[in-house]
């Protein structure tokens, strides 16, 4: 492995970017040696690109609302983000289900983060349906993205305590501040190339992980 050549990235977002910051800061801050090559959103205006700028990233807004069909769309993301020639692809809140055909282009090299301790809540309003749950532990996990919605191996989970108190609101804001820290930590796995997804499932430093992926607890803020 050469250390000077560093991972690429390309980030998929759809609004306010919160995660692809906290790449960013960490790519800043020696955490993370990789690059961030291009940033991709399916909404114009949206936070993310404006963050992505400040940082002299490159940026490209792909409205899909113009293409006839999810597949039309998706080959065209596929040509934007193939120029880039990333390593990893990454899912930071870009709220488009994705077709058969790019999720088996970037297979083992495409991760998403979820706000839930998957299985549990794959979908939507995790939050609210950990609370109506009686839950008392949530969290977030990184995956790598299958056919299925938020299926494929889980990498990793990072959890945060649900109290009496919380609400939706109050416990999404906890478990971003997880997101923050697992989507990183991940990240450099991948660019130091001891996280892979091999037909022996996902695996780090050639060991196999298992199906809840590396539990991580609550991670301390930085
Ligand atoms: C995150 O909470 C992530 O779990 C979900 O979408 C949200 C994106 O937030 N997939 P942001 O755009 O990174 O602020």
């Amino acid at each position: 492995m050469n250390l000077s050549v560093k991972h690429r990235l390309v980030i998929l977002i759809s609004g306010s970017g919160s995660n692809l910051q906290a790449i960013i800061d960490a790519i800043a801050a020696g955490d993370l040696n990789a690059s961030i090559e291009l940033v991709i959103s399916n909404k114009a205006d949206v936070k993310g690109l404006s963050r992505a700028q400040k940082a002299n990233i490159k940026t490209l807004t792909l409205d899909h609302s113009p293409y006839p069909s999810r597949e039309a769309f998706d080959l065209d993301l596929i040509k934007s983000i193939d120029k880039a020639r990333p390593d990893t692809v990454v899912l930071a809140g870009f709220m488009r289900i994705l077709t058969a055909e790019f999720v088996s282009h970037y297979r083992g090299k495409l991760l998403n983060i979820h706000p839930s301790l998957l299985p549990k809540y794959q979908g939507l309003n995790t939050h609210q349906r950990a609370i109506d749950a009686g839950d008392r532990k949530h969290g977030c996990s990184i995956h790598f993205v299958s056919e299925e919605l938020d299926g494929g191996p889980v990498i990793a989970q990072a959890e945060v305590s649900i109290a009496g108190n919380d609400d939706a609101n109050s416990l999404s804001e906890k478990v971003q501040q997880q997101e923050y820290q697992l989507y990183p930590l991940v990240l450099e796995w991948r660019a130091q190339e001891r996280l892979h997804w091999t037909s022996e499932g996902a695996e780090l430093d050639g060991n196999a992980i298992s199906e809840s992926g590396i539990q991580l607890g609550h991670l301390p803020a930085n």
